[in-house]
């Protein structure tokens, strides 16, 4: 990488992955279609405003020339690393999602570790640095996200010293005695200091953080407690203060709320109440299909509630929307087959014939399919054992238009510290999974609507773009510091 070879963004996103996945169809051409996951829900709105560049790996293995075509149908430029199947293999199957994930995720699967993972991870990072020190221009801002590209900070650093660099971490940061386990530890910590500003969801993942900072790589750290976006924490390497805060994600709030209200979709979500047999209540599940999302604690829980009586399965019915994910990874195939077992149990248990108790899809849902799904649904079931933060939740609240409904949420999503209104529960603990789903179904209308207009007016002030505008800022250095 030559030094002095500037690009012409001066506003760059840097994602394991493209807002697009390619698809190779058997003629050879490739198909693009947008690709799964809250991160890309979040940040493409803020790029297409800003007209800014977009380096990720375009979702599939050894696509070779034709993805250096123009990526058609996006505002912005998308600048797609490529990957053989064996980067994918140990990178993204490996290293990110058989290592990292679990272990960030409160090794609700046992995280594996191994050298070849490791080796590659440390590859494929300096090839996203290069490609990203490539198009960035002159003192760019350059905003590298997630667990996938740890290391990226660092490496972009020292190839490129003049562009300012913001990280972001979109999953749960460890508690230390758990990330203690991983045996590149210092490295990760090192490569994550390499931004000016790293930012979490939480402040407890911020100061987990500050904390391993000075353990881990033995560099001085304020001791203050770190606010919502505000009290940052710092580091000081070197010569350099890195700073550390707290940044909630969100959604677009407004452009759903818009859209849920848009005479389609209320069109839409009548016909799919019919078509689900005009049940006194829906409930509805939409994660990706992941162990971290708890559909087994929730089909569990309504299983026995069925089996209880205090929910009907002729009047009660469930909607489980399943996007596939990481399905090469064992851990993920061997939950899909418990999910399926469940659905099927349960349907067989309390379904009859052109009546399922339960009904499952997995597939992805279009967008405006899905927002049908949350204007139509009464009570919305959100139940992780772990998450970041869960923009599910958020979503479900935004189509609300008319305060109707109600959310079942887990205390172990970011999302449970804005959402307070909830049915909280805890996902570990059945019998108060099932309270909160029995007193959301039977809830009096009025103290719901209270609930739902609570959470209305946090998820509508607290979008995505104040999310995208208070890490930017700070990055800048143009933010007020003093300010919750
Ligand atoms: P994660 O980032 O772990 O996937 P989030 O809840 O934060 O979880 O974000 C998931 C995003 O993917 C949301 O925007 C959600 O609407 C979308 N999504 C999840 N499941 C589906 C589905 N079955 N069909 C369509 N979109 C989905
Ligand atoms: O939000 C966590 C995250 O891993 C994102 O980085 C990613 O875009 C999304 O979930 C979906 O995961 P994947 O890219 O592995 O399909």
């Amino acid at each position: 990488m030559p030094a002095a070879a500037f690009g012409t963004s001066d506003f760059v996103v840097v994602a394991n992955r493209l807002p697009v996945d390619v698809e190779k169809a058997p003629d050879g051409e490739l198909i693009w279609k947008e690709s799964p996951g809250g991160l890309v829900t979040a940040l493409k709105p803020i790029l297409s405003a800003r007209n800014g560049a977009w380096v990720g790996w375009p979702g599939a293995p050894d696509i070779g020339d034709g993805a250096d075509d123009p990526i058609p149908g996006e505002d912005m430029l998308l600048v797609p690393v490529k990957l053989s199947a064996q980067e994918v293999e140990e990178h993204y199957e490996g290293f990110s999602n058989g290592s990292l994930w679990p272990l960030y995720h409160d090794v609700i699967v046992k995280p594996e570790y191994h050298r070849e993972w490791w080796n590659t991870y440390v590859e494929v990072n300096r090839r996203f640095a290069e490609e990203t020190a490539r198009v960035a221009a002159e003192g760019a801002t350059v905003w590298v996200q997630d667990y996938q590209l740890q290391l990226v900070p660092k490496m972009l650093r020292m190839l490129r010293p003049d562009v300012k660099i913001g990280f972001f971490l979109h999953i749960p940061f460890p508690p230390v005695e758990l990330f203690m386990q991983m045996p590149w530890r210092r490295e990760i910590i090192e490569g994550i200091l390499g931004a000016d500003l790293v930012g979490f969801h939480l402040p407890g993942g911020a100061q987990n953080f500050l904390y391993l900072a000075d353990k881990l790589a033995g560099y001085a750290t304020s001791r203050n407690s770190i606010g919502v976006r505000s009290k940052f924490g710092v580091v000081t390497v070197g010569f350099r203060s890195v700073r550390v805060g707290a940044f909630p994600i969100s959604i677009d709030s407004a452009e759903l709320a818009a859209t849920a209200k848009l005479p389609e979709t209320r069109k839409r979500a009548r016909a799919l109440r019919k078509e689900l047999g005009d049940p006194e209540k829906i409930m509805l599940g939409v994660d990706r299909l992941d162990y971290t999302k708890g559909i087994d604690v929730r089909l569990r829980a309504i299983g026995e509630l069925y089996q209880e009586g205090r929910l009907d399965p002729e009047r009660h019915i469930f909607v489980q929307l399943a996007t596939p994910s990481r399905e090469r990874v064992e851990s993920y195939r061997a939950m899909r087959d418990d999910i399926e077992l469940q659905v099927g149990r349960i349907n067989g248990n309390f379904g009859r014939i052109g009546h399922p108790a339960i009904h499952y899809i997995h597939r992805p849902v279009p967008r405006r399919e899905l927002l049908a799904f949350f204007a139509a649904s009464d009570v919305m079931l959100v139940t992780p054992l772990r998450d970041g933060m869960n923009l599910v939740a958020k979503e479900y609240i935004a189509c609300r238009t008319d305060s109707s409904g109600a959310l079942v949420l887990s205390e172990f999503t970011g999302a449970a510290a804005e959402l307070r209104q909830a049915y909280q529960c805890n996902p570990h603990d059945l019998e108060g999974v099932k309270n909160a789903i029995d007193e959301a179904v039977h809830q009096d209308p009025e103290d719901g609507k209270r609930r739902i207009r609570a959470m209305r007016r946090q998820v509508l002030q607290y979008d995505v773009d104040r999310w995208a505008r208070s890490f930017l800022q700070t990055l800048a250095g143009t933010v007020d510091e003093t300010r919750a």
